[in-house]
């Protein structure tokens, strides 16, 4: 083990005398996500089975990056940026409040009142960024974060504009065109931000390589803080630029930043130095975002299932592998971790026939058939997922 993963591992370590829930916030909101997954993708095979007569793409797509995706993100957040920063852990109120605004996007969300959904969504944001400000700005904090971090900030202004914009559009008070606006931000700015911030902290911890120095530490560091800014207005850019007609160009552009981000950025062009089914899963996760991408900006007409590429195979495999690793890393299961445990296996072969269900819907006869087994596959692994890890976050 080098000396900076050693070094890592001891700021990782929980302070004694506070509540694992607290110092281990991830104990509760991943099992959480999974529960929110459920009601996102549930929403199909409830639709395909005849037991809902009505379906909504927008129901769907919102969950799924507003609640469930958020929830995994809220986890690993409020666990590491303590740890790095060696500052207090979260508070009780604070983990309560973030809690109740994912629950409240949901409930909203089901039953279709799409402004109130917005506001618990950019609430989640305001409770984030001020729990982060509080521990970068500290004069106590024993620690920077790294350079990447600052595509965080980038990411919940892009949450909170695209909260906005849709809410102003349910509302009537801007054009669609603009509501349309609002979901890319929260369908992909967000997401896309977040995955080449955390992943340059996350992916060399999983891979085995030293983490990413702090800010501040090197004047070397301030010059990749300004590249990351860079790499995050661009993504916005490439937004604003498929908004304004340009189909395919901005897709792509926006493809080749998270290419280069997580690749150089996150280590990713070199396969994970440490064995473990998980860090195989999140290095597929990493490169299938800008597949993603790429196959939406080729095939345009065939938009929506190309972009599945991005959101089972990256977005959803990554958060599962992520939390495998955060999960028996902290639950002292690293033996396990470096080998293949089968509710990681199954998961990954589950989010696979899943994935290329999705595909197959549009181009088959039987589109909500295929759509419906699908969701049931993508349930199942992520429910034999939870059922192995599901009992070790609980416990007390
Ligand atoms: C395997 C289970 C899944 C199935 C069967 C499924 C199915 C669908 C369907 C049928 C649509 C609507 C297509 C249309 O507008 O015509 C859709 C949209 C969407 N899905 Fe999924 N999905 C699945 C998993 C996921 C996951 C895991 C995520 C995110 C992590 C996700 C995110 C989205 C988003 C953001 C949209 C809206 C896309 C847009 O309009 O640009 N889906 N999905």
């Amino acid at each position: 083990m080098t000396l900076p993963e050693n070094v890592e591992r001891a700021a990782l370590s929980p302070p004694a005398a506070i509540s694992r829930w607290r110092s281990e916030p991830f104990r509760l909101f991943f099992p959480l996500g999974v529960l929110f997954a459920w009601i996102g993708v549930g929403h199909w095979l409830l639709y395909t089975t005849g037991a809902t007569a009505t379906y909504s793409c927008r129901f769907h797509g919102l969950v799924q990056m507003q609640a469930f995706m958020m929830a995994f993100a809220v986890g690993f957040l409020l666990t590491a940026l303590p740890r790095r920063t060696q500052s207090p852990p979260v508070g009780r109120m604070e983990m309560a409040a973030l809690a109740a605004a994912l629950v409240v996007t949901t409930g909203a969300a089901i039953i279709e009142s799409w402004v109130l959904a917005e506001i618990a969504y950019a609430t989640l944001f305001v409770l984030l960024i001020q729990f982060a400000l509080r521990r970068f700005l500290a004069s106590t904090a024993g620690r920077r974060p790294p350079a990447a971090f600052v595509l965080l900030p980038i990411a919940a202004a892009q949450g909170l504009a695209g909260a906005a914009l849709i809410a102003a559009a349910d509302a009537n008070a801007v054009l669609p065109s603009s509501g349309h606006l609002g979901a890319l931000l929260v369908e992909q700015g967000v997401f896309l931000c977040l995955a080449v911030g955390i992943g340059s902290l996350v992916l060399p911890l999983i891979g085995g390589a030293p983490p990413p120095p702090d800010l501040g530490s090197a004047p070397r560091e301030a010059w990749k803080a300004l590249a990351y800014a860079a790499a995050g207005v661009a993504i916005f850019a490439s937004l604003l630029l498929e908004q304004l007609g340009f189909e395919r160009s901005g897709p792509l552009f926006r493809a080749m930043v998270v290419a280069i981000g997580l690749g150089f950025g996150g280590g990713a062009l070199r396969l994970p130095g440490k064995p473990g089914a998980h860090r195989k899963l999140v290095w597929l996760a990493v490169w299938l975002m800008p597949v993603g991408l790429i196959a939406s900006a080729i095939w345009p007409d065939y938009r929506v299932p190309a972009l599945h590429i991005l959101y089972i195979g990256g977005f959803s495999m990554m958060a599962f592998g992520v939390g495998s690793h955060v999960a028996m890393s902290h639950l002292n299961m690293e033996q396990l971790a470096l080998g293949r445990p089968p509710a990681v296996i199954i998961l990954g072969a589950a989010f696979v026939i899943a994935l290329c269900a999705r595909l197959a819907a549009d181009a088959s006869d039987t589109y909500f058939i295929h759509v419906g087994w699908a969701a049931a596959v993508w349930i199942l692994g992520s429910a034999v997922w939870l059922a192995f890890f599901g009992p070790k976050l609980l416990r007390s």
